[in-house]
């Protein structure tokens, strides 16, 4: 999609849809111009009438259309609603925007129109205190309003042999109130593009089928966006190259496959002199069957999505790179295929990892942290400032907060609170969970130095504590996506979380 910000006068705008909106029970500037150009062509006040008439639902996001007279630029008006100010407040929440964009995302989906204008003149947004300056509010406007166009565009279409319900829109103008403004909005713009675009590369490898999506497609996908841009570095580690540096937990779980597993890592440092990175490692189970543990067979198809955290890294640094952002990041893919064969690991089985530590496999299903746990210890050579690992890793955190929150663990303080704030500050929000000790001996072996599973009680804790055994040495944080990756259902698709966060996180992280 295309996004242009101008200052211009909207009534001359041509479009075939201006986007305006009310607040609070009233119109905004933009509505009351066009209204205006409205009833000095003897048109009566179509946009006031329809607000006084009850078209608009109370709700933020509702949309009423308003059909223009002939010969004026524009050709359709959508007026949109932000609903209700918040008790006690002057301007629309940042949560009522983000409705509203919505709302008129899929209005102008739906509609014919192949381009459409955003007239932000005379919003305001409730943002941390009343003294937000108006650089601060176009901003967050025009940064959420370009985002939720582009997110919303997206369509799988790769398997399908008719392209059926294509997006039809192409084009659209965000329109400011004043020149001033429009420095602020483009770079907001470019931003918002950025981070849907990195969300929309998550969604798409996310919903490939696991028949295309292999641990070998993954390397092929990196590599294809280090020949995009030199700046990023792309290499991998094949099973060969891995049995070298004793990565015996990892291979364990591609022992069953005929995939054969990749360690995938790229670099992007936009820095000047020597800096140590930051580090994101994804969890890249191309498909979980859950190997000889295997999984019952309903909804079994949603394994596929079992490498979300490696797109959720991918997404996050094709993000990285259209903004040129200046951070030293590499990230870690560990992508392997988990199988049942008579190759495959069998409960019981005794594995060495990297760490030195000796691994009891009581179940073969619980192989996400059997490889990163070697793509954690493989993360000690770069010297991290921090390290987050991304992982669709325990059905117990489905359980624990649905499709919400992702879980949040870690082992500094500093880092979770970073990661709490910036999540809620982007709408891409996680919760933190206990690490505490008393967790720690559910993972106590009889044959090993640890067991791969904790027992009923608290899943998605004991697999934090399993991690944990292996971060010792930096800064780290896991972030469990296992209930917010993906949507099952009639709406089936992956979300593309946690791209946003990562990136926000990484564009303001030191
Ligand atoms: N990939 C699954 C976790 C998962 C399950 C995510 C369902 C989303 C929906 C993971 O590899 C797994 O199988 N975990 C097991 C762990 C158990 C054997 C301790 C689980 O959660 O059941
Ligand atoms: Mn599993
Ligand atoms: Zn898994």
């Amino acid at each position: 999609m295309d996004f242009q910000v101008k200052s211009s006068n909207i009534v001359k705008l041509k479009t075939q849809c201006a986007v305006v909106f009310a607040a609070n029970g009233e119109l905004l500037d933009a509505a009351l111009e066009l209204d205006s150009f409205f009833s000095t062509h003897s048109f009566g006040q179509p946009l006031a009438l329809a607000l006084s008439r009850g078209d608009l639902k109370n709700a933020a996001g509702s949309s009423t259309w308003v059909t223009a007279p002939p010969k004026s630029a524009f050709e359709r008006v959508l007026l949109v609603n932000l609903g209700k100010f918040e008790k006690g407040k002057k301007h629309s929440s940042i949560k009522n925007w983000r409705q509203a964009c919505q709302g008129y995302a899929n209005a102008i989906i739906a509609s014919p129109c192949t381009d459409a204008s955003i007239n932000l003149q005379g919003l305001s947004l409730e943002l941390d205190n009343n003294t937000a300056s108006r650089k601060a509010q176009v901003n967050e406007l025009s940064q959420i309003a370009t985002t939720t166009l582009e997110r919303s565009s997206y369509r799988y279409t790769l398997t399908k042999s008719k392209a059926d319900d294509q997006v039809k829109l192409k084009k659209i103008t965000l329109t400011v109130a004043n020149a001033k403004e429009t420095t602020p909005a483009r770079a907001a713009a470019a931003k918002g593009k950025a981070i849907a675009e990195g969300i929309n590369l998550a969604r798409h490898l996310g919903d490939l089928p696991g028949n295309i999506c292999t641990p070998t497609f993954l390397f092929e996908q990196a590599k294809e966006m280090g020949k995009a841009d030199s700046t990023l570095k792309v290499k991998a580690l094949n099973d060969k190259q891995m049995e070298k540096l004793g990565m015996g937990s990892l291979l364990s779980v591609s022992k069953g496959s005929d995939q054969p597993p990749k360690l995938i890592i790229m670099e992007y440092n936009n820095l000047k002199g020597t800096s140590k990175p930051h580090v994101l490692v994804g969890k890249g189970i191309t498909f979980d069957s859950g190997g000889i543990s295997l999984k019952p067979g309903a909804a079994m198809d949603e394994m596929k999505y079992d490498m979300c955290g490696a797109a959720s890294v991918f997404g996050a640094m094709a993000t990285l790179i259209k903004l040129k952002a200046k951070v030293h990041v590499v990230a870690i893919v560990a992508a392997a295929e988990n199988m049942p064969s008579g190759g495959a690991s069998k409960p019981g089985d005794v594995v060495t990892s990297m760490s030195g530590q000796t691994i009891e496999v009581l179940n073969t299903d619980a192989e996400g942290r059997l490889v990163l746990c070697d793509a954690l210890t493989y993360a000690e050579r770069y010297h991290p400032k921090s390290v987050i690992d991304i992982a669709t890793l325990t059905g117990a955190c489905v359980v624990a907060l649905g499709s919400h929150a992702t879980g949040l663990y870690s082992n500094d303080d500093t880092l979770a609170e970073t990661l709490l704030s910036t999540g809620e500050a982007c709408n891409d929000r996680a919760w933190h969970m206990p690490l505490w000790d008393e967790y720690q001996k559910q993972l106590d072996s009889n044959f090993a130095d640890i067991a791969n599973i904790g027992g009923r009680e608290a899943g998605s804790v004991t697999a934090a504590c399993f991690l944990s055994r292996f971060t010792k040495k930096y800064a780290w944080a896991h972030l469990d996506i296992a209930g917010t990756a993906w949507n099952s259902g009639a709406r089936k698709g992956a979300t593309g979380r946690p791209v946003s966060l990562l990136v926000n996180y990484l564009l303001s992280a030191d």
